[in-house]
């Protein structure tokens, strides 16, 4: 069956409903197009779980501060219906701004604790964007399973939160960073980065490996291990951190004493770009 593309929340509503109707299960993968491979590894992870693959794209304004990238963010609709189709999605999703936020719009879902740390501080009001676009996706799609990448892990950890606190009904899956070869990870905004940025944004995923190794070699003491991400970034010239953090995997709280599930996560700005990674560790 070749792609179809919807533009309001009922018309996604009512094919959603037909297909639940015939004994299909749902999967949505919500994105901001500018598709690449960490999206498609999503439908890969969506396709394994549900027979009709919905994906979203829409660039929500809600989750842009004024000063961030939303007129700049990379746009390329044909591309994309190209790429998603190939990948096996059944449904393109594409609404228009006043399609998710009508006239008179007032209602904004905030989830707290979670988006304390992290990206919080350095993003107002961006999470709060993005639960609110994803509990329109998902009221919309009444999905029985929804995929996110943990390349955003506070996203995903914030989104898991938030569907079992309003009983949304649909499982939230969290699937592995893709990365190139090199190490970098997978992100629309690395077409951003000239020829020298993308190679000084490696030291992000290198400052997130040397503090892995510092863990793995036996250090449990957050600042020494967060020192020791931190040189790897200043050593490179033309890259700033915006933070370097260890927290627990599942609250997102900052530790002192490193053990249990834990992330290593950073942002770094380069040029015009502001890229996030991370590291997941389990310490036995
Ligand atoms: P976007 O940045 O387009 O990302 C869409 C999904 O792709 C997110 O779940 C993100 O974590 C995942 N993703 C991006 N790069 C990845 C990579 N290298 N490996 C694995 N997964 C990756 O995240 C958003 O859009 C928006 O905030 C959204 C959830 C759509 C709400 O507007």
């Amino acid at each position: 069956m070749s792609m179809i593309t919807l533009e309001t929340p009922d018309e996604l509503r009512r094919a959603s409903r037909e297909q639940r109707r015939c004994g299909r299960r749902i999967a949505l993968v919500p994105t901001m197009g500018a598709l690449h491979s960490g999206h498609l590894s999503l439908v890969q992870a969506a396709r394994r779980r549900a027979d009709w693959i919905v994906l979203s794209l829409f660039v929500n304004p809600a989750q842009f501060g004024p000063n961030e990238d939303l007129d700049a963010y990379p746009r390329d609709l044909e591309g994309d219906r190209r790429v998603a189709e190939e990948a096996g999605v059944d449904v393109l999703y594409h609404p228009a701004v006043e399609a998710i936020y009508p006239p008179g719009d007032a209602t904004r879902v905030r989830v707290s604790r979670l988006t304390e740390g992290l990206c919080g501080p350095w993003r107002p009001g961006h999470f709060e964007g993005v639960s609110t676009v994803v509990t329109k996706l998902l009221a919309a799609c009444e999905a029985d399973v929804a995929v996110f990448g943990r390349k955003d892990y506070q996203q995903w950890r914030v989104i898991q939160r938030m569907t079992r606190d309003l009983a949304l009904g649909t499982e939230i899956v969290g699937a592995p960073i893709v990365r190139e070869a090199d190490g970098l990870a997978l992100s629309s905004r690395n077409r951003y980065l000239s020829p020298t940025e993308r190679t000084a944004a490696l030291a992000l995923p290198r400052a997130l490996e040397a503090g892995e190794a510092a863990v793995r070699a036996g250090e449990t003491g957050a600042t020494v291990v967060i020192r020791r991400m931190r040189e790897v970034v200043d050593a490179q010239p033309g890259v700033t951190a915006e933070y370097l953090e260890i927290v627990d995997a599942h609250e997102l709280q900052a530790l002192s004493i490193l053990q249990g599930e834990i992330l290593l996560a950073g942002a770094l700005c380069v040029g015009s770009a502001r890229l996030i990674d991370n590291r997941e560790m389990k310490i036995p």
